[in-house]
């Protein structure tokens, strides 16, 4: 299996390299970033992108920003720290890693004594946020190939390979291990509109790893549930409620309940960081709108008319009635959700 030659994000001692996934599948660039200022903008820009991967390098970003602070004292640092964890907690609202990535930093911040040693303690922090992402996406992959059986046709949408994890892959991982199985299986890949995550990333991936697969556009979905030629759809996820309503990729509600229309069963796979117990329900997520741009043209051509009224929302809530089970890295859950997420 080719592996992506550096890792998608990496902290290197005093700065951060990520691979730009903007540039992707034309050109593999990697950005070595050196201020918090820039990881945000990065993470605006979806140069780095999908749940997990927005958490840790919200994670690297707070470490970086320490490493700029030349307070005079702690009260000073602390003060300099939360506004650069305010910046990077505004760049995107959805996914709810970012923000637990984030509290988590400044929980290790609050109780530091030497300005020094805090720095370090949230260097050791960002790198611990990471490698445990990487462990958890290992895990839930791992369970979540139970699921898929030989000879399965898997749907799929948007990007949630090791781009959007920083690790090993939350849709994309079940996919890749069922394959690491040897279990024979192809992919129906979704191309995501607007920003065309699936047609450009995910069969980047999927080449990579050897994997069978179709590229479709996201309104051929039903087209082929109803001829039988969908054994699962699995997507990846940006925030579950407590009830196990779940913020994904703007189009994974019509998927979901499209493959309830066809008996197909609907599987969200995500480590447990995208849980988010404080909200009671889906209704209550906050939904990214986007710039309208995103959707009048493609890779900056313009498609539309000007002028024109657009809507640009990035994610969808899909409610938890249409969905199968929840794969995360501390087991497979079904209904009663509100109970099993506990
Ligand atoms: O806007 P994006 O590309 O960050 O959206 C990503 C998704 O919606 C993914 O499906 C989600 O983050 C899960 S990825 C592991």
């Amino acid at each position: 299996m080719k592996k992506i030659n550096n890792p998608p994000i990496e902290w290197l001692g005093n700065r951060v390299r990520i691979l730009d996934q903007t540039r992707l599948p034309q050109e593999e660039v990697y950005l070595e970033l050196n201020n918090y200022q820039a990881i945000a903008s990065a993470i605006t820009g979806l140069k780095i992108r999908g749940a997990p991967a927005i958490g840790v390098a919200g994670s690297y970003g707070v470490a970086l920003g320490a490493l700029e602070i030349e307070a005079k004292s702690r009260d000073e640092f602390l003060r300099r720290l939360q506004g650069i964890s305010q910046t990077l907690a505004a760049t995107r609202p959805t996914a709810k890693n970012l923000f637990r990535a984030i509290d988590r930093m400044q929980q290790v911040a609050a109780v530091g004594e030497d300005i020094e040693q805090t720095k370090k303690a949230l260097i050791d922090e960002a790198v611990k946020i990471h490698s445990e992402e990487v462990e958890a996406t290992k895990k839930l992959s791992q369970l979540g190939a139970e699921l898929i059986q030989d000879g399965f046709s898997i749907l799929t949408h948007c990007n949630t390979g090791t781009l959007a994890t920083a690790g090993y892959g939350t849709a994309l991982g079940v996919i890749k291990r069922a394959k690491e199985q040897s279990k024979n299986i192809k992919v129906l890949a979704t191309e995501t509109r607007p920003l065309l995550q699936g047609a450009r990333l995910t069969t980047w991936e999927l080449k990579r790893a050897n994997i069978p697969f179709t590229l479709i556009t996201d309104s051929m979905a039903g087209y082929f549930m109803s001829r039988g030629e969908v054994s699962c759809v699995i997507v990846g996820a940006d925030r579950i409620a407590a009830n196990g309503d779940t913020a994904n990729k703007i189009g994974t509600y019509s998927l979901a309940v499209l493959a309830k229309e066809n008996g197909i069963p609907f599987y969200v796979a995500a480590p447990t960081t995208t849980i988010d117990l404080s909200l009671a329900s889906g209704d209550e997520i906050p939904i990214e709108q986007r710039n309208p741009n995103e959707v009048t043209h493609i890779q900056g051509v313009s498609i539309a008319p000007e002028g024109i009224n657009v809507a640009n929302p990035a994610f969808d809530v899909t409610p938890h009635k249409y969905i199968t089970t929840i794969i995360t890295e501390r087991g497979i859950i079904k209904e009663p959700y509100g109970e099993e997420l506990k």
